[in-house]
Formats: C-alpha cells, sequence, structure tokens
C-alpha cells in the first residue's frame, strides 16, 4: 500500500490554465435565444446570439466603440446591435453599420474576435483556442437517442475545475452521498491513460437495474434495492468527463472553467430504457412523447448530489487559498493520473 502513498504536489494544478484548444461548452441550446447572452469562457466574456435563421454566433463581449458589453445590445437579422450607439456588427466581429454614418465617412474598421461555435446534443460547445487545431467536440449520441431519458443539473462552484474533475474521478467519495447514490463500495482496478483521457476502471455494487417500470423507485427505498456488482467506469476525456455504471447508467460532466478560483459545468444524466422492448415497438412519436415527458425524472436527486459535491470542493478551494503550501494526501491513484494530464495539457501549449 506504500507505494501507493502519493504526496501530491497540489500549488501547481491549483494556478493551472486551460488548454483552449478543445470544445468546453458554455450553455444549453435553450438558454440561447435572439436576445444575447454573456458567457465566460476562462476569463473571455462572449456575447452569444441567434440569428434571424436560428444559428448560433459567438462575438467578444466588447464593441470597440466605447468598450461596453455587446451582450446588452440586440439582434437585428444576423447582425449584433450596440445598445449604446447602436453600431452593428456581423457574425465575423467586424462592423456592418453605423446610424449616423455620414455620408463622407467609411464604416470603421474595427473588428472584434469571434469563436467557431456549434449547436450539438442540446448545448452550444465553443472552441476558444487556435483554429488550426480544432478537431470534433465530444459526442452525446444519447441526446436524441429514443431509449435515453435525460436529466441536467448545473453546477456553479467557487472552485478550480481541478477540484471539481478530481471529485468526479474519485469514486471512493460516494461515502458522502449516502443514500443518494446508486451504488457502493467502489474498488478501483486500473487505469489506462493516454495524452488526452484517463480511463479509471472500478467495480462497484449496483443498487439498481432498470428492467421494471418501477426500478427507478429502489432509489428513494432503500429497501427495495439489490446489491449486484457492476463496472463503474470513470473517465476524464479532456476538458469533460463521463461515467457509466453497468448497462443502465450513463453520466456526463461538461465544463466551462471560468476562471482560476470558479467552474461552471453540467451535469446530464441518462437512465436507460434499453430494456423496455415493448416500448421499442411503438411509434416513434409516442417514444418522443415518452422521452420528453420523463426529462427531468432524476432532478432531484441530481441536484442533491450536485450541492453535496459543490460544498465539498468549494472547502476545498478555501482550504487551498488559506494555506496554499499545506499538502493533501491521496491514496487514489486515479487522481494522479488525472493531475499529470491537466499538467501535460497546460504545459504542452509551451
Ligand atoms: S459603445 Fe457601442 S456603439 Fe458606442
Ligand atoms: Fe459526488
Amino acid at each position: 500500500m506504500s507505494s501507493l502513498f502519493q504526496n501530491v504536489q497540489s500549488c501547481d494544478v491549483r494556478q493551472l490554465g486551460i488548454n483552449p484548444n478543445h470544445w468546453y461548452v458554455v450553455a444549453r441550446s435553450s438558454e440561447v435565444t435572439n436576445k444575447p447572452k454573456s458567457v465566460v469562457i476562462w476569463q473571455q466574456e462572449i456575447a452569444l446570439y441567434r440569428d434571424s435563421t436560428g444559428k448560433i454566433h459567438a462575438l467578444e463581449d466588447r464593441c470597440p466603440h466605447r468598450q461596453v458589453k455587446l451582450s446588452h445590445g440586440q439582434v437585428m437579422g444576423n447582425e449584433l446591435e450596440c445598445a449604446y450607439h447602436g453600431w452593428r456588427f456581423n457574425s465575423l466581429g467586424e462592423c456592418a453599420a453605423v446610424p449616423y454614418l455620414a455620408a463622407n465617412q467609411k464604416l470603421p474598421n474595427c473588428q472584434i474576435r469571434h469563436y467557431p461555435v456549434k449547436e450539438q446534443d442540446g448545448f452550444i460547445w465553443l472552441f476558444p483556442g487556435n483554429e488550426a487545431l480544432s478537431v470534433e467536440p465530444l459526442g452525446l449520441p444519447e441526446w436524441d437517442h429514443l431509449n435515453y431519458i435525460a436529466t441536467v443539473s448545473v453546477i456553479n462552484c467557487h472552485a478550480h475545475y481541478s477540484y471539481l474533475i478530481e471529485n468526479l474521478m474519485d469514486m471512493y467519495h460516494g461515502h458522502l452521498h449516502q443514500d443518494l447514490q446508486a451504488w457502493a463500495e467502489a474498488s478501483l482496478q486500473d487505469i489506462d491513460e493516454d495524452a488526452n483521457r484517463v480511463d479509471a476502471h472500478y467495480i462497484a455494487q449496483s443498487y439498481y437495474k432498470i428492467d421494471k417500470i418501477w426500478s427507478i423507485s429502489q432509489l428513494f427505498f432503500p429497501s427495495l434495492r439489490r446489491l449486484h456488482p457492476e463496472p463503474l467506469d470513470v473517465s476524464y476525456v479532456y476538458p469533460h468527463w463521463v461515467s457509466t455504471l453497468g448497462k443502465d447508467f450513463k453520466i456526463y460532466c461538461l465544463l466551462c472553467p471560468v476562471n482560476e478560483t470558479q467552474t461552471k459545468a453540467y451535469l446530464i444524466h441518462f437512465t436507460s430504457l434499453n430494456a423496455f422492448w415493448r416500448l421499442h415497438k411503438l411509434p416513434i412519436g409516442f417514444r418522443q412523447f415518452v422521452k420528453d415527458s420523463l426529462f427531468g425524472a432524476a432532478q432531484k436527486l441530481l441536484d442533491g448530489l450536485v450541492v453535496q459535491d459543490v460544498k465539498m470542493i468549494e472547502e476545498e478551494q478555501q482550504a487551498y487559498l488559506q494555506n496554499p503550501q499545506r499538502r493533501n494526501y491521496e491514496l487514489n491513484r486515479a487522481l494522479v493520473s488525472v493531475q499529470r494530464l491537466m499538467r501535460n495539457q497546460v504545459e504542452r501549449l509551451g
């Protein structure tokens, strides 16, 4: 055991930047309308808006005229109009109109940054890095799949993103959640890691199987639970997190690190209806209705878990700010791999 007893150097990790050459999630699709929305990804303020055709655009949230926020303005066709003097900017960030431009004046040659954005699987994905290095965003194939019921919980925590990722990768913290957790007695089996991900394979005793219509009630009534061993895999797919428990359970955590001491993230829980083969024979419209009606079925549960986790994560951050020289003692070697990945992702930027 003693070889696993690692004295983790926490100072560096808690002040790490992000590798911007990945797709980050900045909003849910439903949050972006034709009214501009202000979001922040790693200290960069961005105005998101949906144009008259429904397409999403992302501009630096700054009017180059007097440096006020463009997100106070309004969408006019495909352009964003500043609230102050009404200058308009197109989706490339170029000034496209000034309402009081005199006949002998040219449009000012000012341009603000625009960011690549995609609307995919219910979320708005933004690429804050070098466009030449763009890859594909992480997919959530369950989002539109008729056999999966989704629940979304928003995490807003005053803590560096490393605390959130470590919390999500360390399955030994089930102790905190007690009855809210769908599994118990996690035990780390092995770890795979490469330059972009860490996969930690645990075995856990699962509390429930989704094979009866009342299966979900096992989460609320401990007496109905039948423990059985299931593989519990948690993966840090930089910069996001994915977890599966057996066949019935999948959770994603999509990250939007705001700054060194603040992190926003979306936790998406999917329950599978794969076991209900009779349901699959019904018309697609009805299946869509079932999926939509059950959306958010696990809301209370998921929000309850988030509250418990956020409390711990924020306390860790506060303790670090008060005593940054204090060392943590880590027994879970998955966390050593996770910290290595975070450091490598940022250091490779040179
Ligand atoms: S500050 Fe934006 S138009 Fe003047
Ligand atoms: Fe947790």
